[in-house]
């Protein structure tokens, strides 16, 4: 285990991690077809280190109240600050780091099954002074102990978990009594078919009017290109799910968790957020400005203002793209 603190942790055995495979093989590529496993451990090991860049990641007062905006989508009424919290499917560290500087736990553990992001979770967590240990590991078969944790969260990784059922059951395996988990950004049934969409058909727009002449220092090089569309085509072994709001509900309650609540989010500002983000990869980053950054980031807040004040009246839940999932391990 890797540790940015002097801090002893709970867990008594010390384990080698695997290390970072940045650069796969075409062989293991072509196994990864077979293997969802190997397949996320090579795309977000690939990814990795420019992973902050692509999606506009950061660890100041945006994306802390991003992080908290969900947590409290769902578990407003709590009393903070959880004492252990865990991360599940880290990444940079995103989640979990953003929720520890907004208050919401004091210490935590990254695990991710890539090992590049779990250097990258603990990297950033140095960076920005959080007590915080690290650990590759499968959601699957998370290794810690029974009752360890007061908080697990997760952002965006359940969808990439092959038997989302037996991740829920270690999740309140590892959870203290009374210790609740929260896992945001998941993409819903109808929500992920306008989102890929959109981004299938602003990616072939923008890669080729980047082609006139006027535009072509708005191309990224080709070889970019070409390794983002190999990318993508991992992207499909590595995206396993999408969830109807109901069915989520009923996977966590069958897992063993009580006060299970499912929220959804994000109509409008999907349907805008989604073709600017394609965009914003598509593009040299130089391209962006600072006042682009802004405007798309007011323009999503307003939008999503929009959303919780007009549209979920109107819309059904699970035409929303995102759904947040909370749920508590019983007492005793
Ligand atoms: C879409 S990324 C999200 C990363 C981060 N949570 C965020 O929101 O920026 C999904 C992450 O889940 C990880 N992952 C995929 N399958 C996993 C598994 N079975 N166990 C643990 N992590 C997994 C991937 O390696 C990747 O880092």
């Amino acid at each position: 285990m890797t540790t940015t603190s002097n801090e002893p942790t709970t867990d008594a055995s010390r384990v080698d991690d695997p290390a970072p495979r940045p650069r796969a093989t075409a062989e293991e590529v072509a196994a990864a077809f077979e293997d969802t496993k190997l397949a996320q451990v090579l795309y977000h090991d690939w990814e990795a280190e420019t992973y902050d860049d692509k999606w506009s990641i950061s660890y100041d007062e945006r994306c802390i109240a991003y992080a908290r905006g969900r947590f409290d989508a769902v578990a407003s009424d709590q009393t903070l600050p959880y004492e252990r919290a865990l991360e599940l499917g880290c990444g940079t560290g995103f989640f979990l780091l953003n929720l520890m500087q907004a208050g919401v736990a004091k210490t935590g553990s990254v695990t991710d099954l890539s090992p590049g992001m779990v250097k990258v979770a603990l990297r950033n967590a140095e960076n920005l002074g959080l007590t915080v240990d690290g650990r590759v590991a499968d959601a699957e078969g998370i290794p810690y102990e029974d009752d360890t944790f007061d908080l697990v969260v997760g952002h965006a990784v359940l969808h990439h978990i092959p038997d989302v059922g037996q991740a829920l059951r270690e999740v309140l395996r590892v959870l203290k009594p009374g210790g609740r988990f929260v896992f945001a950004g998941e993409p819903t049934t109808v929500g992920n078919i306008y989102a890929r969409r959109l981004g299938q058909l602003t990616w072939y727009f923008t890669t080729n009017a980047t082609k006139l002449p006027a535009l072509r220092s708005w191309r990224r090089p080709q070889e970019e290109l070409d390794e983002s569309s190999r990318a993508a085509a991992l992207e499909a072994v590595v995206d396993l799910h999408t969830f109807e709001p109901r069915e989520l509900q009923k996977l966590a309650r069958e897992a063993g968790a009580i006060e299970v609540g499912v929220k959804t989010e994000e109509f409008a500002a999907a349907l805008f957020g989604w073709p600017i983000r394609t965009f914003e990869a598509a593009v040299p980053p130089e391209k962006l400005s600072l006042q682009w950054r802004l405007f798309s980031y007011q323009a999503w807040k307003k939008l999503s203002w929009l959303d919780e004040t007009v549209m979920r009246r109107i819309i059904p839940r699970g035409f929303f793209y995102n759904a947040i999932i909370t749920g508590v391990k019983p007492a005793g």
